[in-house]
């Protein structure tokens, strides 16, 4: 039995607790606060401050298991070593140690029998930075691998054990090359290990083959990044405050490496998950003419069940449309191997993501009842009308933009779909015409509901106004009485009452709600103006400005306050807020809370006139 998941996150955590790190849970796979990405992408996304200068409360070398998702590689997986979620094994020196140990140590952690992978070292290709006019070449780190292959008596030649490489290849940062960066963006000249498998290089991917040849005889499996400079405005670089290493492998590559197969789908993060596929559509593994397909639905089911975990549901925008995206590709490639399937025949193939991760991502009995449900009704839906949108896509020929987003708005089919099923037809969609005509009909569907809803409130009757005004006092006093683990979950007001949900993690007492609505009628009584200002977002967050954490927020805000003084600082409530509101507290006469219920777990509503 060759290496599993469980044996080699314990084998890696162990090797670095020995080596002085600390292990840091992984963030959401949703980043909050962060509106620049859909999803967590890399390990290194939570350290960012701390790359930049700040110190780590847990210390300077750290490391953890960071589950990610590239959007970006939806396209190719299909092959034996693309999946669009992955885990990442990372570990950081935040100005601690360099390039040195870095590189000795994840050597010694791909080759150790005892307190590593035990891979064979002449298996292993290095690559470094070549330099560029802005960045000297990597010699250093060319000297470090010389040194390491030379211990273990494998010859070292440049383009032969070495190899280098322009920042296309051996530069990271979020952004990609140097070009690429913003300002104030931290990145460095990075040097990866590959393995080489047993294969023959396929002279279609070029001549010579080489690490970064695409063939599929190297796989990249472990990236140390020298996160060592800063973008400035003018585009040249500075150092940061400290010299830093960002390592990060693919868990789902290391496993490949350690079986010597580079099929990613045949390792245990996979093998289950293959199996009920396997199953649902009635089609073996094996067979090459399928399975493409069938890796597609393990890639996209898995990825849709952690998505989903992570508190997405399938929608219309951003990270839920990936989702529906992900739902409703994994649908379209079943049908085609099993025409008759069911929606229920699905649950399998989620069942074994869950147990693959059970006790790591998930707890699979309780995951079991809140991720099937949303993947049964999301397939449920696009299967009502996949078999007429197909048989309407069979009968197209030629197809326009319009015609492609009438497939969508009657069938659901999200553009990608079309786009891949009339490919394979040879028929070509541009993207560019498809979201003039999403714009188009965005534009249209907005006028109409915009006289509706201006600055957010559905009606601006004078009483909405202030109930709205209102709500933010009784945002500030839940935060008042209950502490500081309230947060908004929605809010809603008509003419007749003001609604308010929360999550809160301990249970308000009625006691509790009374002292709510004492502080509320307080502050109405002390007749407290309300302002506004306009500021940077980070500003308003810094001085503790209440937010909605399911909005995102453009970099300049509105921030509404009440309280005795035009400083803000000294303001009772601030919140992210379009507005309207009244222009004193008075205006609101007196809150009566009517009624308080538990509606979930941790989430409590409450109703006031
Ligand atoms: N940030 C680097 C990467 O994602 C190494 O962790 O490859």
């Amino acid at each position: 039995m060759s290496l599993t998941h469980r044996k080699l996150r314990k084998i890696f955590s162990a090797f670095l607790e020995k080596h002085g790190h600390v292990e840091v849970p992984p963030i959401s796979l949703v980043p909050q606060n962060d509106p620049t990405t859909l999803f967590t992408g890399s390990g290194m996304q939570q350290f960012v401050p701390y790359l930049l200068g700040q110190s780590h409360p847990q210390g300077t070398r750290l490391f953890n298991i960071q589950h990610c998702i590239r959007v970006q590689d939806i396209e190719e997986v299909g092959d034996n070593r693309h999946d669009t979620l992955f885990e990442m094994m990372g570990n950081w020196s935040l100005g601690d140690y360099f390039k040195k140990e870095q590189l000795n140590n994840f050597f010694t952690f791909l080759t150790d029998k005892n307190e590593g992978l035990g891979l064979d070292p002449n298996k292993l290709f290095v690559t470094a930075f070549e330099g560029n006019n802005q960045i000297p070449k990597d010699e250093k780190s060319i000297e470090i691998w010389e040194k390491i292959f030379k211990e273990v008596e494998i010859s070292v030649k440049i383009n032969e054990r070495i190899f280098l490489y322009p920042a296309k290849d051996n530069w990271w940062s979020r952004a990609g090359e140097p070009n690429n960066m913003p300002p104030g963006e931290p990145g460095g000249p990075d040097s990866e290990v590959f393995y080489q498998f047993d294969i023959e290089h396929d002279p279609a991917f070029g001549k010579e083959c080489h690490p970064n040849c695409d063939c599929g005889r190297f796989l990249e499996i472990g990236n140390s990044v020298f996160m060592q400079y800063k973008k400035m405005t003018d585009g040249t670089f500075e150092n940061l405050p400290k010299m830093n290493v960002d390592f990060g492998g693919g868990l789902e590559r290391f496993l490949a490496a350690a079986q010597n197969d580079p099929d990613i789908f045949k390792t245990d993060a996979f093998s289950l998950i293959i199996k009920a596929v396997e199953v649902a559509t009635q089609t073996d593994y094996r067979n090459p003419s399928t399975q493409s397909s069938m890796r597609i639905i393990a890639d996209h089911l898995k990825t849709a069940t952690f998505i989903i975990k992570d508190g997405i549901t399938p929608s219309n925008k951003e990270q839920g449309y990936v989702l529906r995206r992900l739902l409703r590709r994994a649908l379209v490639k079943i049908r085609a191997l099993n025409e008759s399937f069911s929606t229920e025949s699905v649950s399998p193939i989620v069942a074994a993501v869950l147990s693959t991760y059970d006790g790591i991502y998930f707890d699979a009995k309780s995951d079991t009842e809140k991720i099937i449900p949303v993947i049964h009704d999301e397939i449920s839906k696009f299967r009502l009308t996949l078999d007429r949108g197909l048989r309407e896509l069979e009968k197209i020929s030629d197809i326009n933009a319009k015609q492609a987003f009438d497939l969508y708005q009657s069938y659901g089919f999200p553009f990608e779909i079309t786009q891949e099923i009339l490919k394979e037809k040879g028929i070509h969609l541009s993207k560019e015409e498809y979201d003039t005509e999403v714009k188009r009909h965005q534009d249209k569907s907005r006028s109409s509901a915009q006289s509706k809803f201006k600055g957010g409130l559905a009606d601006q009757s004078e009483q909405t106004v202030k109930y709205h005004t209102a709500t933010h006092l009784l945002h500030q006093a839940l935060f008042d009485v209950l502490g500081e683990s309230v947060r908004q979950e929605g809010s809603n007001i008509t003419a007749d009452r003001l609604r308010f949900d929360f999550q809160c993690v301990v249970r308000p007492t009625d006691e509790d709600i009374k002292k709510v609505e004492t502080i509320i009628n307080e502050k109405i009584n002390e007749s407290l103006p309300m302002r506004m200002k306009v500021m940077d977002k980070s500003e308003a967050e810094k001085i503790g400005a209440r937010s909605f954490f399911k909005e995102k927020y453009p970099d300049q805000v509105k921030i509404y306050y009440i309280g005795k003084d035009e400083d803000i600082q000294n303001a009772y409530s601030k919140e992210f807020c379009g507005g309207p509101h009244v222009a004193n507290t008075k205006e609101i006469g007196k809150i009566n809370i009517q009624r308080f219920k538990k509606i979930g777990s941790n989430m409590y509503r409450v109703y006031a006139e």
